[in-house]
C-alpha cells in the first residue's frame, strides 16, 4: 500500500530524449516532483531500441541525474513504450452468473475478462496489458462496474495491447543492465493521457495524440475508459529531416531552425519575413523566406494528420468524442499545429501540458514530459493496488564515497 514518503519513478524511453521523473508521495497522497531530468537519446528509432549500448548509457544517466536531483535512489522504473510494433485489438469475453440470488462478484468479472484473453497471438507477439473498457449486465450496455449487481450474463469488452516479443525483451535487458528493476511497462499514449486528460474529456470523450520525434501515439476514450490505441511510426524528426534535406543543412541546424521559425500554417506568414540559412561546408550563408519554411513543415504534418485521420475514422469512434482532440509531445510546440490539426481533423483541439502533480511544475510543464509524469500517474494507481516500496534514502553512495575515502587514507593515497 501506498503511503507518504514513497517513491515512484518513471522513464520514458522516447526517440529523441529519455527522460526520467522521481515523484515523492506527500502526506495528501499528492505525487510531488522531487527529481526530472533529461538526456539525449541515441539507440532508439521510431521508438524501437535499435542500439542497446548507447540506450543502456543514456538510461543509466537520465536515473544517476534524476537520483542527484532528488536525494534519493532509485530501484524500481515504471517504463513507457510505443514503437510501430505494438498492436492493439478489443476483444469480448463473458460468463454465466448461475449462483442463486444472480448477484455478481468481483470473481465473475475475473472470469469474464479471462474468457476475454483467450485470443491466440503469434509467437512473435507478447500482451503488454489488459484494459477492460465496458460491461454489459444481461445486454445492457455502458456499465463500468458491474460488482454487486444482480443479471444471469456478464459480458467485457478488453482492450488488449501487444508488442514484438524482441522489441518488448530489448527495453526490458535495457532496464536490467542499467541496474533497475521494471515496475510494469506502459503503453506510452496511455501514460500521456493520464498525465494531460480532464475528468470532463474523459467522461465526454476524447482523441489523445502525443506526437513526439519518431512516433506520434494516439488514444482514444470513451466512458473513461481507452478503447482504442495506435502507435505511427512519423514525428517531429521526419520533419527535421525534411527541412534538412531542403535547406541542405546538417539535422541539428534543422532542429534549431524548427523550433525558432518553423511554423505549420505558411498562409499566415508574411513573404517578406525571412531568416537566415547557416552556410555549411564552405557554402556562404543565405536568407529564405518563413513562408516557404512553413510550407516545408505544413506538407509534412498535413500528410502526418491525414494518416492518423484515417486511422481514427477507421477505428469508428470519431462520431462519438463529444470533447475533442487533446494535443501532446514536442511537435505540439511547433507553431500552428493546433490550427492544422482543425483544419485537416475538423474536431476542436487543445494543447495539453502535464499536470495533477505538484513540486517541481515550472519545469514538467511542456508537452514533451507528458509520458514521464504520465508514469507517475499510472505508478501511484499501480502501487495503490499493491506495490512495494523499492526506495531508500540516499546514504549508499554517500556511504562508498566515504568508505573509498577511508580507504585512500589508509592506503595513504589521496584522491
Ligand atoms: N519548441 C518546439 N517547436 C517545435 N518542435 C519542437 C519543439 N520542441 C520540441 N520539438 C519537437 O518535438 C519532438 C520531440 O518530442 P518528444 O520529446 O515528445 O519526443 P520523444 O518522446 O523523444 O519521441 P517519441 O515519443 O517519438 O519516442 C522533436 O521532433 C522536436 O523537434
Ligand atoms: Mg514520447
Amino acid at each position: 500500500m501506498l503511503k507518504k514518503g514513497d517513491i515512484i519513478v518513471g522513464l520514458d524511453i522516447g526517440t529523441t530524449k529519455i527522460c526520467a521523473v522521481v515523484a515523492e508521495i506527500g502526506k495528501d497522497m499528492e505525487k510531488k516532483i522531487i527529481g526530472i531530468s533529461t538526456v539525449p537519446s541515441k539507440g532508439l528509432r521510431k521508438g524501437v531500441v535499435v542500439d542497446m549500448e548507447s540506450t543502456v548509457h543514456s538510461v543509466a544517466e537520465a536515473i544517476s541525474r534524476a537520483e542527484e536531483m532528488a536525494g534519493v535512489e532509485v530501484y524500481s522504473v515504471f517504463v513507457g513504450i510505443a514503437g510501430e510494433h505494438i498492436r492493439s485489438f478489443n476483444s469480448n469475453g463473458a460468463t454465466p452468473i448461475t449462483r442463486e440470488n444472480y448477484e455478481i462478484t468481483e470473481e465473475d468479472v475475473q472470469k469474464a475478462i479471462e474468457s476475454a484473453k483467450a485470443v491466440s497471438l503469434p509467437l512473435d507477439r507478447v500482451v503488454l496489458d489488459y484494459l477492460p473498457y465496458e460491461y454489459k449486465v444481461d445486454g445492457n450496455s455502458g456499465i463500468s462496474d458491474p460488482v454487486g449487481m444482480s443479471g444471469v450474463k456478464l459480458e467485457v469488452g478488453v482492450h488488449i495491447v501487444t508488442g514484438s516479443v524482441t522489441a518488448v525483451q530489448n527495453v526490458e535487458k535495457c532496464i536490467e543492465r542499467a541496474g533497475l528493476e521494471l515496475g510494469k511497462i506502459v503503453l506510452e499514449p496511455l501514460a500521456s493521457s493520464m498525465a494531460t486528460l480532464t475528468e470532463e474529456e474523459l467522461e465526454m470523450g476524447v482523441i489523445l495524440i502525443d506526437i513526439g520525434g519518431g512516433t506520434t501515439d494516439t488514444a482514444i476514450f470513451l466512458d473513461k475508459k481507452i478503447h482504442f490505441s495506435h502507435v505511427l511510426p512519423l514525428g517531429g524528426d521526419n520533419v527535421t529531416n525534411d527541412i534538412s534535406i531542403g535547406l541542405r543543412i546538417p539535422p541539428i541546424k534543422a532542429e534549431e531552425i524548427k523550433r525558432r521559425y518553423g511554423s505549420c500554417v505558411s498562409h499566415k506568414i508574411d513573404i517578406k519575413e525571412k531568416f537566415t540559412v547557416p552556410g555549411v561546408v564552405g557554402r556562404a550563408s543565405n536568407n529564405m523566406a518563413i513562408k516557404d519554411l512553413a510550407s516545408i513543415i505544413e506538407m509534412r504534418m498535413e500528410e502526418l494528420l491525414m494518416l492518423l485521420k484515417r486511422n481514427i475514422e477507421r477505428s469508428g469512434y470519431q462520431q462519438k468524442i463529444g470533447s475533442g482532440i487533446v494535443l501532446t509531445g514536442g511537435c505540439s510546440m511547433l507553431k500552428g499545429v493546433s490550427e492544422l490539426t482543425e483544419r485537416v481533423m475538423n474536431i476542436p483541439v487543445r494543447i495539453a501540458k502535464p499536470r495533477g502533480v505538484t513540486g517541481l511544475i515550472d519545469i514538467i510543464q511542456s508537452p514533451i514530459y507528458a509520458t514521464g509524469v504520465g508514469l507517475i500517474h499510472y505508478g501511484f494507481l499501480a502501487k495503490i493496488e499493491g506495490g512495494e516500496k523499492k526506495v531508500k534514502i540516499k546514504t549508499t553512495r554517500i556511504l562508498q564515497s566515504v568508505l573509498s575515502k577511508m580507504k585512500n587514507i589508509y592506503k595513504g593515497g589521496s584522491e
